[in-house]
């Protein structure tokens, strides 16, 4: 492996099988040898399936792959996300034998012209225990600036415990054609813009996604929520609201809809009262992140709740 020339290309739909067994396998690999953690990833590539199939649908022909230029086999993966405000860019992963050899920081630099030659921030999450790809991002000129919490919550199977927080009778589930007015109030409070990814969940064609709504009494929107309810992904977000009542009506509505089953949601640090929420539902602490940006540090508002499928940053 050593002495292997590699060779950056496109990821194809034929890769989607090759793609989830690198995921699994370098996420394993990573997280078993640093922290002891590798069985948090299970014992099969199957569900890591999800992530190039929703990459595809979202942004076809924009994923970067790393292969052997001798036996083409795929050696590393890097998804990109244009949209109109910014590039988000995750995953990023090595397959553990071609680790250390930069194929990350190949693949990241790739992306890193790609967005400059379109003017635009690059914006991703990244783990903070995970100092391999925190350096790496920072090293190529990323600056880290919101941390947020990973908690994971397992619902019980008669619903949550704790009683719905008040406005709850104000969060609805979105109508399909409201992905552009969702868009506009993300980027009302947060300065960017996403609307093929509202569009996306609302079609609800790839995945299974529930998207909550909270307006206030005039009807204007005041917080969004996406929730996962494929199999092989059991996250809540994206998703951002005016402030920590909404985000907090959000959250309680779509973790109560997640019934029977463990769900995991990032919420900002900073966030002290929402987090506090979390914890009073029997929430834990898994693991921190930190969103990072190639440009401008950014001044949003309110509270983002961050994810990985689809990346948002
Ligand atoms: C994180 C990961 C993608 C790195 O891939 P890789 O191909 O081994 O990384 P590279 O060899 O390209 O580069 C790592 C860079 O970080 C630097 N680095 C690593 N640890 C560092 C540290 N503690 N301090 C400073 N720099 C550090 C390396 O020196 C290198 O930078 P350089 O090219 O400027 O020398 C890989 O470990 C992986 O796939 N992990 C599992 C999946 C994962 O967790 N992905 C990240 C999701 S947020």
């Amino acid at each position: 492996m050593t002495n292997t020339t590699i060779t950056l290309d496109t990821l194809r739909p034929e890769d989607h099988d090759g793609v989830a067994r690198l995921l699994h396998r370098s996420l394993v690999h990573w997280y078993q040898a640093r922290l002891n953690q590798g069985a948090r990833f299970g014992d099969s590539p199957e569900p890591f399936r999800l992530f190039p199939e929703v990459y595809e649908a979202l942004d076809p022909g924009q994923a970067i792959a790393a292969r052997d230029e001798a036996t083409r086999e795929l050696l590393g993966v890097c998804f990109i996300h244009p949209r109109e405000t910014h590039v988000a860019v995750g995953i990023v992963a090595t397959a553990p034998e071609a680790a250390g050899r930069g194929v990350a920081r190949a693949m990241m630099q790739a992306a890193i012209d790609r967005v400059q030659a379109a003017g635009l921030p690059l914006r991703l999450v990244s783990s903070l225990l995970n100092l391999d790809s925190f350096s790496l991002y920072t090293r190529l000129g990323l600056v880290p600036h919101t941390m947020f919490q990973d908690l994971l919550l397992n619902i019980p199977a008669e619903g949550m415990t704790s009683p719905p927080p008040p406005g709850i009778e104000r969060v609805r589930l979105a109508r399909a054609d409201e992905a552009a007015r969702l868009a506009d109030f993300e980027h009302g409070l947060q300065g960017i813009r996403r609307e093929k990814d509202y569009a996306f969940f609302l079609r609800n064609e790839v995945g299974d996604w529930k998207v909550w709504v909270m307006e206030d009494e005039r009807g204007e929107v005041n917080g969004v929520l996406v929730a996962s309810h494929h199999p092989a992904c059991g996250m809540i977000g994206p998703g951002v609201a005016c402030d920590e009542t909404t985000g907090t009506a959000l959250l309680w509505r779509a973790l109560d809809e997640r019934r029977g089953s463990s769900a995991v949601f990032l919420v900002p640090s900073a966030a002290a009262n929402l987090v506090r929420t979390a914890y009073s539902w029997g929430a834990r602490n898994i693991e921190l992140h930190t969103a990072q940006i190639l440009g401008p540090v950014p001044q949003g508002h309110g509270v983002v709740f961050p994810t990985f499928l689809p990346e948002t940053a």
